[in-house]
């Protein structure tokens, strides 16, 4: 399988643009697609706050949340509330403030208001409703105006979770919209408020769900034919926008299209994404278009989506026929690298385009090395980040899950508030996981928590270390990130209160976890954590091991943030409990002779990492944990809450090549192994595709899960070697403490933090290293180099490298000596480590 190719870069914008308008046919305002439907449309941008709060006054509802008598229920057609109104002026500061239960998409004299995708958005909606609020002066217009809220199933109803036992009218039943349009911002007055003298009528959507994808038949024209009711509703859960909104990033073209044995057409992009696919077709009225999605192609090259499970994930549109029509979906996305296009009738695809869309669409991290599949991994990731960071924190954007599972949300905060701006995102995600906690506690697996509303098939899904920690984790890295200590005062009682629930499970500091699903404290331990043959098993870490390593990360953690927001009772008490599990972890799971846990990779990282393993133990412990490397043959034998650890504690004992051994080797389990076999984003899996193309079993098999991609966190706070101080944070003050791994040369890092950018760069002759690094205006710089890096000068200057050194803002070159390690070259593979 040859490499991927699509750079994170988008696509030179003039020839996207020349294929926009030969497509399209309309004018397609930079990064902004167009749909059908506001063709030459002004563009009204809601106000979104920086950071999740919202500065916006709460707003007092007139208007009321009005169901259409036009709907039939979930999975039945769209449909519509309408009202026709007069202004008899129209000042140009015109708002409107707009939510639904359900998805909608608003017009205002057939113009589209705001170009944000699958609003309101996903909260956990019995307590949290998002609406958002738009300036549509420029829409309205003296006389008779029309406003037209389409409405569709989304998130409050579709289908959700997987399997058997999807979840279904999850948060309602009922489809409904609220409107008020104000003559201006804040208190202003109102103009027109959504009651039941609104009319409704269906759409041309038939069905549209999540997983589902989206029918459309064009030649129904949106018509009138019902009322509404107003529903009974609590205003109070409604918020103002929280978070950057849904928007589109500039389309892919296919890289490669072929004609199948049935005579279906498929399309390669070229990049795996969380999005939809957008043509233009002509033809007879009656003919269809139908497109299918694809990850991957199984081993003989053919298209592949075994792995959706239940997802059907198609589109199919029905032509209105004459003049080229446009479509992309409405209200779903798919994950996919590959569409399979079937026409039925008469009608001409005339091109297609893959569109990715996203909460993140600028990119605030770069890092390039002298390997390309390092570099090929961290665009994989930051692919990985943008398929699943659509209004929620997802695992994947393509089967029947697409849920915001807490463990992934954790491990991968570190290097998602790298990537992108997600301080309103991940805030506003955190507020759910607040609003879902259970009473004792008990933070659930996902967030937003479907199970919380129909627990019948998913009893007790909630409650596991490694998982719930979410909740202290994100918001001590939006801390660490954008020095955000209000998040910290926000959530200290929820943190708290997870963390009573984990001391509370074995009533002590040893966590021993109940192996039955669903079971209060139930932990999923190392999540697919290699294990190797089922013949001869390599050691996994064990619950009791993982979850007791956990309850003294958070319970330490929460202590520090308990005590810089000033809560010294709380710091006191969870320091104190920190000490006692940290001591009871050493008694219960560390042997005099300093085997550590179950004697595998995730227990020793995570071991050394956090600080567990008593002084008099640590020689002895590092002599095993490099034997549990050594067992797997120099390659990864970890899962989701042990692979973040690994680089970073290996380089914390001072093995650094080992750490380069393991990063850099190609074979499965492996990071550069799933790059080498053609991936484009980051893989659920180590060995989601076997060497010989065969594909691993489809029942849990997402090739677009960003959790393995944390290791990028360790590639730039590791390896370029700059990090938020904790004690300064925001990059108010930025450590530099690089680590060299000569095969990387020459190493390129840069951050758009909120004090300005970071840049990082080294590269090493013989054994010289340049260390170029540029600290933000307004911020100052701390360099620490590793003890056996030698000769340093700081911009010409000798320096001693002992401690550390003050960098003022702007440029530095820092050069020293380094003793490279030789890689450990591994022949054929000897054991077989792969995942069970
Ligand atoms: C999800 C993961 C999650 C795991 C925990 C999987 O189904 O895709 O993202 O962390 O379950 O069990």
């Amino acid at each position: 399988m040859r490499a991927a190719s699509t750079s994170g870069e988008l696509p030179p914008r003039d020839r996207l643009y020349k294929f926009c308008v030969s497509v399209y046919g309309y004018r397609y305002t930079k990064w902004r697609a167009q749909t059908p439907e506001t063709i030459g449309g002004p563009y009204v941008d809601h106000a979104m706050p920086r950071g999740g709060s919202s500065t916006a006054p709460a707003l007092t509802w007139t208007a009321h949340m009005i169901a259409p008598l036009a709907d039939q229920g979930v999975g039945t057609p769209a449909s519509f509330v309408q009202r026709i109104f007069t202004l008899d002026s129209v000042s140009g500061k015109e708002v409107l403030h707009i939510s639904a239960l359900g998805l909608y998409r608003c017009f205002i004299n057939g113009q589209r208001v705001g170009n944000d995708l699958l609003t309101p958005g996903w909260t956990s909606y019995h307590e949290r409703l998002s609406y958002q609020s738009y300036p549509v002066g420029a829409l309205l217009k003296a006389g008779e105006n029309t406003i037209q809220i389409w409405l569709a199933d989304g998130w409050l109803r579709s289908p959700l979770m997987w399997g058997g036992h999807p979840i279904v009218n999850t948060w309602g039943k009922d489809i409904a919209a609220i409107a008020e349009l104000r003559a201006g911002p804040g208190a202003a007055p109102v103009l027109l408020a959504s009651d039941d003298s609104w009319q409704s009528g269906a759409l041309p959507i038939r069905k549209s769900g999540i997983y589902f994808g989206e029918i459309y038949d064009a030649r129904i024209v949106p018509t009138v034919s019902a009322g509404t009711r107003v529903l009974a509703h609590d205003a109070s859960v409604l918020i103002a926008h929280e978070t950057t909104p849904v928007r589109e990033l500039a389309p892919l073209l296919p890289v490669k299209s072929w004609t199948d044995g049935e005579g279906r057409t498929i399309h390669d992009f070229g990049q795996n994404v969380g999005g939809y696919v957008a043509y233009a077709v002509q033809g007879k009225a009656g003919a269809t278009v139908t497109v299918e999605h694809a990850e991957v192609l199984d081993k003989d090259g053919n298209f592949y989506n075994v792995n959706y499970r239940t997802a059907e994930a198609m589109t199919h549109y029905t032509l209105a026929g004459g003049d080229v029509e446009h479509y992309r979906p409405h209200f779903t996305f798919q994950g996919y690298r590959y569409a399979r296009v079937t026409v039925e009738g008469e009608a001409t695809v005339t091109e297609m385009a893959s569109v990715p869309i996203s909460s993140v669409t600028e990119q605030t991290a770069r890092f390039t090395s002298g390997n390309p599949l390092v570099d090929r991994l961290v665009l994989n990731t930051l692919w990985s980040q943008r398929g699943n960071f659509i209004e929620v924190p997802t695992d994947c954007p393509q089967r029947d899950e697409r849920l915001g599972w807490t463990g992934d949300a954790q491990v991968f905060a570190g290097t998602a508030t790298y990537l992108g701006d997600v301080h309103g995102f991940l805030t506003k995600w955190i507020r759910d996981v607040m609003a879902d906690q259970r009473a004792d506690g008990a933070v659930p697996h996902v967030v937003p928590d479907p199970t919380r509303q129909d627990p019948t098939h998913y009893p007790g899904f909630y409650g596991s270390t490694g998982w719930g920690d979410a909740i202290a984790i994100v918001p001590w890295q939006l801390y660490l990130h954008y020095g955000d200590t209000g998040i910290l005062t926000e959530a200290l009682p929820a943190m708290t209160r997870w963390v009573d629930f984990v001391w509370s499970i074995s009533d002590g500091p040893v966590v021993n976890p109940p192996r039955a699903w669903g079971a209060r404290g139930f932990s999923f331990g190392d999540w697919l954590q290699p294990s190797g043959p089922s013949a001869k098993p390599l050691p996994t870490i064990s619950d009791e091991a993982s979850a007791t390593i956990y309850l003294y990360i958070t319970s330490s953690l929460v202590a520090r943030i308990a005590g810089i927001v000033g809560d010294v009772a709380t710091a006191e008490r969870l320091g104190t409990m920190a000490d006692k599990v940290k001591q009871a972890f050493a008694e219960e799971f560390i042997t005099p002779a300093g085997r550590v846990g179950s004697d595998d990779q995730t227990s020793y990282a995570l071991a050394f990492l956090h600080d567990l393993i008593p002084v008099d133990r640590q020689a002895a412990a590092r002599h095993y944990f490099k034997n549990a490397i050594a067992r797997t043959d120099g390659r990864i034998g970890t899962g989701f809450i042990g692979t973040p650890a690994l680089l970073p504690a290996l380089v914390k004992i001072g093995e650094v090549g080992l750490a380069a051994d393991v990063f850099l080797q190609e074979e499965v389990p492996g990071w550069l192994y799933q790059v080498k076999m053609g991936a484009t984003t980051i893989w659920e899996r180590w060995d989601a595709i076997q060497p010989d193309g065969t594909i691993y079993n489809p029942q849990m098999n997402s090739y677009n899960h960003y959790a393995y991609g944390a290791v990028c966190q360790w590639l730039l706070e590791g390896v370029a070697g700059f990090r938020p101080d904790e004690n300064d944070p925001g990059f108010a003050t930025v450590i530099f403490e690089p680590t060299i791994i000569g095969e990387l040369s020459p190493v390129k890092a840069s951050h758009a933090s909120p004090q300005g950018l970071i840049r990082a760069e080294w590269t090493v002759t013989g054994d010289t290293v340049r260390y170029a690094v540029e600290v933000p205006a307004g911020a100052r710089g701390l360099l620490r180099l590793k003890p056996d890096y030698r000769h340093a000068s700081v911009d010409g200057t000798a320096w001693d490298g002992a401690g550390e050194r003050e960098l003022a803002a702007g440029s530095h070159v820092i050069t020293f000596t380094y003793t490279p390690v030789p890689r450990k070259v591994r022949d054929q593979n000897s054991i077989n480590a792969r995942t069970p």
